[in-house]
């Protein structure tokens, strides 16, 4: 079967959905950042710190042309993977991918209190959640096969209704 390639913002939580449905699909889950940090035995936030965002971003596109070619798997993706279009032409190729919606302030209150997320360690977390998902919002809706509204849903729901949403196509 085809990929399930999970889309969003930070703290729309791709990762936690993604291990529940990988698990009931029986799938293999993949997520980018984690293979980033395998690759390069580095942390996210110390490759942002020491090389910038777009060595990151180049990690990031190589890391999806490795995973893109097989099949059965959750392909958890950091927020930014969608900002290349090379990365959403190949996630296309061989996945379906799913946007977890949210409202900025909820993005907020969930990616609150780690500073594991380069781009929100700033003066004003806050305000760089709504400038960014300003300047997202209409591509991860663009380009979604399948779109879920996780604002006031728990992880077991969303699982729930991308697994109806599959059944319905
Ligand atoms: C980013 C999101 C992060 C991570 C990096 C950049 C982004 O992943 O890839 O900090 O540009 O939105 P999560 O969405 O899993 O937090």
């Amino acid at each position: 079967m085809k990929n399930i390639v999970l889309i969003g913002f930070m703290g729309s939580g791709k990762s936690t959905v993604g291990k529940l449905l990988a698990r009931q699909l029986n799938f293999q889950l993949v997520d980018t950042d984690e293979l980033i940090e395998k690759k390069t035995g580095k942390q996210i936030k110390k490759i942002f710190e020491d090389e910038g965002e777009e060595a990151f971003r180049l990690l990031e596109s190589e890391v999806v042309s490795e995973v893109v070619d097989a099949e059965n798997q959750v392909i958890a993706c950091g927020g930014g993977v969608i900002l290349n279009s090379k990365n959403v032409q190949a996630l296309k190729k061989n996945g379906l991918l799913v946007y977890l919606k949210a409202f900025a302030s909820i993005l907020f209150e969930r990616s609150r209190g780690t500073n594991d997320r380069p781009l929100l360690n700033v003066v004003n977390p806050k305000e760089k959640v709504h400038e960014l998902l300003k300047a997202r919002e209409s591509l991860y809706e663009k380009i979604a096969d399948i779109v879920v509204d996780t604002s006031n849903i728990n992880v077991n729901e969303v699982v729930e209704k991308i697994r109806e949403k599959l059944n319905e196509r």
